[in-house]
Formats: C-alpha cells, structure tokens, sequence
C-alpha cells in the first residue's frame, strides 16, 4: 500500500502519496500554483520556475520549485505570500518577454499580473520549457528531440538536427508545446513592451490539471483569488 504524508499548504492539511511533488499535492487539493513547464506523470525537470514556493524548515523559508519537491510529514509550504508573487511576477516577466508573441506567454503574465515589463521583447519561437523533450521520454522512454548548447545558444533539437527514426509522429510534442496557438496580433514592439490584454490560453486543455480550484476565479492553475498569506 502507499505510504501517505500528511503536509500543510497555504493552511490546508492535505493528504498525499508519498513521491508525489508538492505541486501535484496542491492541484490534486485544488489549490493553484502557476506552472508552466510541469506536464502531469512526467518527471519534472523546473525549467520555468513559475511554480515557485516558500517552504519552511525550521522557521527558515527556502524558496524553491514545488514541481521538484516531494512531499513530506509535516512540511509547511506557502505558496501565495507576497514574496512569491512579487518573484513569481518577475519570472512572468522574463516568460514573456522572451516570447510575447505566444498566447500562452501572454496569458500566464498576465494572470501574474504582468501588463508591461522592463525586459525587451524578443519574440523567441521557444521558451525552452522542455515539455516537448519530456514528452518522449517521459511517455515513450525515446529521446528524438534534446537539448543542445549552452546559455543563450541553448536550443531544442533532434540529434544532428535530422529527423529521428525514433520519432513515431504522434503529435505528443506539438500538443505539449505551448508556442503553438496563433500568434498574438497585439503590440509587441521594442519600445512598446505592453501586453495587449486580449489572448486566451487554451494551454490547461492539454495539461492533464484540474479544471477548478478552490476560490480561484480562472481555474487553470495560473492565477488564484484567495487572499494573501501572511508568513
Ligand atoms: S512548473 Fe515547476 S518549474 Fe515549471
């Protein structure tokens, strides 16, 4: 039988297997973390960072990813302190600016609260989320697409950038990714870094998440309404 652990998120005492990430925890419970690069029974590798949380050891917080952190007896996490939401609007920030031109980008700052940022746009085709890489190995155990190259020249690539013969066409990546949807039509211009407020992800649709969240208005598990949790 599994081995459950009782932990505190945000207040709640929740109930979860153990192995589970706490990020899983909390969207199982209802309580919404934004999150971007996690996709639903894949190891996560926390590439965006959007899912940042404040867990607390021994009255010390420690910031880190909750799709990497595994639940514990007893833990404390806080996900929704002002702290995080004002890192958790900077990383919004960074997302978007990188690549202003997806839906999706736009969708998420937005629900972080970005409306204009301080970074240039520099509308990027990928925001190296992984999720497409994930996809195969995390459901098929291949690996036709990897990461290549380092810092800025850090890409996402199929071995010698040819077609693998691994590769089955199942389409798994593509519906992962979240550059696919139509472009944003809205200003996007250097010099103009405002987001124009009118795009609508349809990213949660092909995230295995909840489609609901305690107290949360948009129920995508990128924004939540509860109120502010004072460390
Ligand atoms: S969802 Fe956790 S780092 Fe991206």
């Amino acid at each position: 039988m599994t081995q459950q652990v009782t932990l505190n998120i945000d207040g709640a005492l929740i109930r979860a297997a153990k192995g589970t990430s706490v990020l899983d925890a909390a969207l199982d419970f209802g309580i919404c973390i934004p999150h971007l690069c996690h996709v639903s029974n894949i190891e996560d590798i926390g590439s965006c960072r959007l899912c940042i949380v404040e867990n607390i050891v021994n009255g010390r917080s420690k910031i880190t990813t909750s799709c990497t952190l595994l639940v514990q007896d007893d833990m404390m996490i806080l996900s929704n302190t002002d702290k995080i939401r004002r890192l958790r609007h900077n990383i919004a920030e960074l997302l978007v600016s990188e690549a202003p031109n997806s839906r999706a980008m736009q969708d998420i700052a937005l629900r972080c609260g970005v409306e204009e940022t301080r970074y240039s746009f520099r509308n990027n085709d990928c925001i190296l989320c992984g999720r497409c890489v994930r996809a195969c190995t995390g459901e098929f155990g291949v690996k036709p697409l990897g990461f290549v190259g380092r810092g800025k020249d850090r890409r996402v690539e199929a071995p010698f950038n040819l077609r693998s013969k691994l590769c089955n066409e199942c389409g798994r990546c593509i519906d992962l990714c979240p550059m696919v949807m139509p472009a944003c039509d809205g200003p996007m211009e250097t010099g103009k870094e405002r987001l124009c407020g009118n795009c609508e992800s349809k990213l949660s649709d092909t995230d295995l998440t909840l489609g609901y969240c305690v107290g949360c208005y948009f129920g995508e598990g990128i924004q939540c309404q509860r109120s502010p949790i004072n460390v």
